[in-house]
């Protein structure tokens, strides 16, 4: 039976920043060297590159992205924004604020993308503008999505976070509405620590964005540094031989205990609240260091991106045959970049247990289904696809810096799972 080497288990994540880029922007926070804009100018356009845009506008944080975009374009108070209901409820509690109504369509189950007809059935007189939010960097029908918004006249939006580099018939995910934004937080497949970026369609609404986030004060250097702490901390922590002998063994303690604690503790934060305005935590300037670290990235994300599609592959190639319906449905058309490999267990906790007593630590997404979060009780939809998928779907780690011969253990010890637990017959 299949179960990874005690020295080289696998983590449910990594993070895209490596060791000495964190060190580096940590001396520069303690210097005082790294908090001015020299830098963000060449990272804003390299970004822009990568997108294959004009221009890129560099922002303290996705969400902080949005509230700059909501205003630049001058959504009326009281408008219907029609957006997937999965992501940060920090992004519903953006627009929130800016006294826009979110209106929740149901993802199509087998995609994770918001589901096009859903989308044309929510419109009404009120609605200007959809947030389309590309789940898992997985690629859905744009024609569809881009000519109801036209037919309609509605401002589209993207948010990119997870897909950077997937594409829809050859066109990056990102460029097909008026206006895409990206997260840069840790987890990223281009990382700054923290931070945000824009593009759009029109350079006036652009303009208006880096007016605003030119306004911004300078971070102070606790906070810049709390990050990279962080950040540090989470490298090492899923770093192969101390995950192997430290991380796994305590994570693998408490899940036995206690299935859901470690899951819970991830997604019930406290500090998860209905905002009446934007805290001014939140609103920084971007800086040299963040935008050292982005280039770094930069540099890499297309190496990392084909790392990780090839490990998507090989878990793609074994499970397809015996497993198709636990498997995201890849339309034809997309570039995938697989920023999470969505594999769906209802068995919950018992088939993560399984997967940790053979080395594979994984989790479901954090992502909540902000639909029905009780702190947006005033706009709750029943969202049934997106419900479950925050409770079923499971990411099966396919992190570049993963060996592709663990990835075809891992695959070993999902078909063992499939065969033992849930019955399935899976051929030897
Ligand atoms: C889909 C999506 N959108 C937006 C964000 C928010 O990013 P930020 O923390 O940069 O605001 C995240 C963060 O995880 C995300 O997953």
């Amino acid at each position: 039976m299949t179960t990874l080497p005690w020295y080289d288990r696998i983590p449910r994540t990594r993070i895209y920043l490596k060791l000495p880029e964190i060190l580096s922007g940590l001396a520069e926070v303690l210097s005082g060297t790294g908090m001015g804009e020299a830098k963000v100018a060449a990272f804003e356009q390299a970004f822009a590159e990568m997108m294959g845009v004009g221009e890129a506008v560099a922002q303290p944080y996705a969400r902080i992205a949005l509230h700059h975009l909501v205003q630049a374009l001058s959504l009326p108070a009281g408008s219907e924004i029609i957006m997937t209901p999965i992501t940060i409820h920090d992004i519903v509690n953006v627009l929130l604020v800016a006294g826009l109504k979110p209106v929740f369509v149901d993802i199509n189950p087998q995609t994770y993308q918001m589901d096009p007809e859903r989308l044309t059935q929510a419109i009404t007189p009120k609605t200007r503008a959809v947030l389309v939010t590309h789940l898992f960097g997985l690629a859905t029908d744009m024609d569809s999505i881009q000519s109801i918004c036209q037919q309609h006249g509605l401002v589209l939006l993207e948010d990119g976070s997870h897909a950077y580099n997937a594409a829809w018939k050859g066109k990056k995910l990102g460029t097909f509405g008026d206006a895409g934004f990206f997260s840069l937080s840790s987890l990223k497949a281009v990382s700054t620590g923290y931070g945000g970026m824009v593009i759009a369609k029109d350079a006036a609404v652009l303009a208006r964005v880096r007016n605003q986030s030119a306004r911004l004060p300078v971070v102070a250097k606790g906070h810049m540094g709390g990050i990279l702490i962080r950040n540090l901390i989470v490298n090492l922590a899923t770093h192969p031989t101390l995950f192997s002998w430290s991380t796994f063994l305590l994570v693998r303690w408490i899940s036995q205990r206690s299935p859901e604690t470690i899951r819970k503790w991830q997604t019930d934060n406290p500090n998860v609240l209905r905002l009446q305005e934007i805290p001014t935590k939140w609103l920084w300037k971007f800086n040299d260091v963040q935008a050292s670290l982005g280039l770094a990235c930069l540099a890499r994300v297309k190496d990392w991106d084909e790392k990780r599609r090839a490990n998507a592959q090989i878990l793609l190639d074994h499970l397809m045959p015996v497993a198709q319906d636990r498997l995201p449905l890849l339309v034809e058309g997309s570039h995938n970049v697989f920023w999470r490999f969505p594999f769906r267990a209802p068995e919950g906790a018992v088939f993560r247990q399984f997967m940790a007593s053979r080395g594979v630590d994984l989790t479901t997404t954090l992502l909540p289904c902000c639909a029905t979060m009780p702190i947006f009780a005033d706009v709750a939809q029943e969202t049934p696809h997106a419900q479950r998928a925050v409770r079923e779907v499971h990411f099966l780690p396919v992190h570049p810096t993963i060996h592709p011969h663990r990835i075809h253990q891992q695959a070993q010890i999902v078909l063992a799972f499939l065969k033992q637990k849930a019955g399935i017959h899976v051929p030897s």
